[in-house]
């Protein structure tokens, strides 16, 4: 199979589908793989590492787009690249299609198979391409709040890990999921005196038994919240209730009565947020104060480190890529559910029910039409 790899066009987007260790996997495989010129230079992957790994280095994105039977990208195809598509090709990446009606309807006019990085399910039923950015801004929560409580950037001037004779700082942690226990690890890591904060207890024990007694957990409710966030030098936010905004579980009542200088970290900001006072921030101008607390509330934290972050992408998505490849499109998608799940659009149909409910538009279960 010829697989493309076109740069992304999409603005501080530093991303690329393919790293090098992917292409060699592909070519010893028996694959060819097109990369456009300067696809990964953005991630720190120049073009002679990927032409190492045994790809074909390509100048321009029509090529990449003409010549392949199945291009992976990261993010959603903008409106000009539209005009690549056509009956038969492969497109994987991240689709987002609920909002977005042009690409839909873009993909089922020019019947593109469109398996979207957002809706493939592993085993459990859970989202494995969406986990790797959780992971990432997990650990960036408390490397960036550790930054933001120098005194320099407004913070307190508190050192996390303490030194011999003076205390750790304090961290809260909102949420036990991927975004918080990553958190959480990399802030007992650090030093600091860590206490997390979620309303299942069954995953309170969990990272009880991961962490042993250097975690201190609390149940979720707003009594235990209040007093842990106000002797709190860093407040990290990670809850999530799948499909809804996130609960505001810090009212401005409570940043008011937090540290001044102290730090929150509002991870779950692309949900909404689950502190009152947060509101969506981006790299070039992260931070803001409310009453003192200073306020980090970018939407797409792991943005800033787009080496790591293809690494993790690439790792996630790129057993299914291999399986695309080797069994085609069609044969991969009834071999695997999980797979499946992630087709949006095939053969000029929608196949995504979220998708065409939010569209208000037909679909049919992918089972029926491959
Ligand atoms: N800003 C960014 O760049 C970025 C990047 C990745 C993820 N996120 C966001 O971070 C958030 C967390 O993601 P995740 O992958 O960790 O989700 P997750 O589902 O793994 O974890 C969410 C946790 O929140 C807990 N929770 C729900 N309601 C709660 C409450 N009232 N009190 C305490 N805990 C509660 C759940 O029990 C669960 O353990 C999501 O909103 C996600 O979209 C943001």
């Amino acid at each position: 199979m010829i697989i493309g790899v076109p740069r992304e066009l999409k603005d501080h987007e530093s991303r690329v589908g393919v790293t090098p260790a992917g292409v060699h996997a592909l070519v010893a495989a028996g694959h060819t793989v097109l990369v456009e010129h300067n696809a990964g230079s953005l991630s720190a992957m120049p073009d002679d590492d990927f032409q190492a790994a045994g790809a074909e280095i390509v100048g321009s994105a029509h090529d990449v787009w003409r010549l392949a039977d199945l291009v992976v990208k990261v993010k959603e195809p903008l409106e000009l690249e539209y005009r690549h598509f056509r009956e038969g090709l492969v497109l994987f990446t991240y689709l987002h299609l609920a909002p977005a009606r042009a690409l839909t309807d873009a993909l089922l006019a020019n019947k593109v198979t469109g398996i979207a990085y957002e809706t493939v399910r592993d085993r459990t039923g859970a989202l494995p391409l969406l986990t790797p950015m959780s992971e990432i801004a997990g650990r960036m929560s408390i490397q960036v709040g550790a930054a933001c409580l120098e005194k320099e950037r407004g913070g307190r001037g508190v050192l996390l890990g303490g030194v011999p004779g003076v205390p750790p700082g304090n961290v809260v942690v909102l949420g036990g999921g991927v975004v918080g226990s990553n958190a959480a690890r990399i802030a007992l890591g650090m030093g600091a005196c860590v206490t997390l904060i979620d309303l299942d207890l069954d995953r309170l024990r969990q990272l009880d038994d991961i962490f042993g007694g250097r975690l201190h957990t609390l149940a979720s409710n707003s009594y235990n919240i209040e007093r842990a966030v106000r002797s709190a030098d860093l407040v990290v936010g990670a809850v999530l209730v799948p499909g809804a905004a996130a609960p505001r579980l810090v009212t401005k009542a409570m940043v008011g009565k937090m540290r001044k200088g102290a730090v929150i970290v509002d991870v779950a900001i692309d949900q909404g947020g689950c502190i009152e006072t947060s509101r969506p921030t981006t790299h070039s101008d992260p931070s803001y104060v409310v009453d003192g607390v200073v306020h980090y509330c970018v939407t797409n934290i792991p943005a800033a480190v787009p080496h790591t972050f293809t690494l993790a992408l690439t790792n996630a998505t790129f057993p299914y890529l291999l399986k695309l490849a080797n069994l085609g499109a069609n044969a991969a998608i009834r071999q695997d559910p999980g797979l499946a799940a992630g087709v949006n659009t095939v053969h000029g149909t929608l196949t995504c029910k979220p998708v065409a409910e939010s569209q208000q538009r037909d679909w049919q279960p992918i089972a029926e039409r491959v």
